[in-house]
């Protein structure tokens, strides 16, 4: 593989985090990382620049025609990566990818969780689709990430699990103050944040979450989102001091098929600051922070 080195001010932060500067290159073609949703957007320029770093990709995308022409197109720029069919929604699916990569790979380095959808237009808000929204956004991953973590490598260098997430998905959006409660208790657990999604499917099932105080913009993607800072939060916990860091990142208003092509940056400069997340230095790794934006360490709890 083709591997370009980080220019030498690649994790220094221009505007922030002096502890950040002393970044070195910790990982190697032996890194191993997963990337879903990748075919297009966020995801194929994350692997795109994984790849470039030289670490070793795996492109996941939930149709295959879609996933091998991206695969090409990084091959024809000398970045051959790994390639295999992965539809978060569909468990079975992630029991064959994860069987597929036991087979083929030692351990598990890092994993993205990037595959999202959203069947709202910009300034429009319905909630049609909410259940494939949850069920791909949040319990997606979920699921993926649940069936990966006993494949995580742990050690030497600290693994990692970035889900892509976004600012519409942060508490301040929630004003029911009783579903607010439920996501700021500090013991909160994955029940509670299933329970807090049943609540939002039910209220859409009854036509009643209009009037429930559930975020107001692309509500049924910003549950989604506010589920997955929350079971972010709640792994963090769980794997704390464990050797996995768990963090989300909102890559900002991004041209991509989910916003129409607007946007105040390309998907190359949000996947950029993406892989600098990713590839912080172990000792400089935080985990359950929530990184938003494209300054690069701006970070804030759920
Ligand atoms: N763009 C923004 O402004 C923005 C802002 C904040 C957060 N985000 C987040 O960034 C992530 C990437 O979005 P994007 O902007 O790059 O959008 P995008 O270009 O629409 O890409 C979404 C990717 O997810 C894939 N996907 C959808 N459902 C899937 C499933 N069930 N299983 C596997 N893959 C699936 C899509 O595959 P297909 O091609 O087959 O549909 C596509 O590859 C999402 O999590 C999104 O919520 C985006």
């Amino acid at each position: 593989m083709k591997s370009q080195e980080p220019d030498p001010n690649y994790f220094s932060s221009s505007s922030s985090s002096s502890s950040l500067v002393s970044s070195t290159k910790w990982w190697s073609k032996e890194t191993i990382a997963i990337v879903t949703g990748a075919n297009k957007g966020i995801g194929f320029a994350l692997v795109k620049r994984l790849a470039e770093l030289g670490l070793t990709v795996i492109l996941t995308a939930r149709d295959v025609e879609r996933g091998q022409r991206a695969v090409e197109s990084l091959s024809e720029k000398g970045l051959p990566v790994n390639f295999f069919q992965l539809d978060v929604s569909d468990p079975s699916s992630i029991e064959a990818f994860v069987s597929w990569f036991k087979s083929n790979f030692a351990a598990l380095d890092i994993l993205v969780n990037n595959a999202g959808v959203s069947f709202n237009d910009i300034y429009k808000n319905t909630v049609e689709h909410a259940e494939t929204v949850i069920r791909t956004n949040f319990y997606g991953a979920k699921l993926l990430t649940e069936s990966l973590l006993p494949l995580f490598r742990r050690s030497p260098s600290k693994s990692r699990i970035l889900n892509i997430s976004s600012r519409l998905g942060t508490l301040s959006k929630v004003r029911n103050p009783n579903i607010k409660s439920i996501l700021e208790d500090e013991e909160l657990s994955e029940e509670q944040i299933e329970r807090f999604v049943g609540l939002f499917l039910q209220s859409v099932k009854n036509g009643t979450w209009k009037s429930q105080g559930w975020p107001e913009i692309w509500t049924d993607y910003a549950v989604s989102k506010l589920a997955l800072n929350a079971y972010t939060m709640v792994l963090a916990k769980r794997y704390e001091g464990e050797g996995i860091s768990v963090n989300s990142y909102c890559p900002g208003f991004t041209q991509t098929s989910m916003t129409q092509g607007q946007g105040s940056h390309t998907a190359d400069e949000a996947a950029d600051v993406g892989a600098r997340l990713l590839l912080l230095h172990p000792q400089q790794l935080p985990t359950a922070k929530f990184y938003i934006g494209l300054d690069p360490f701006v970070k804030s709890n759920l």
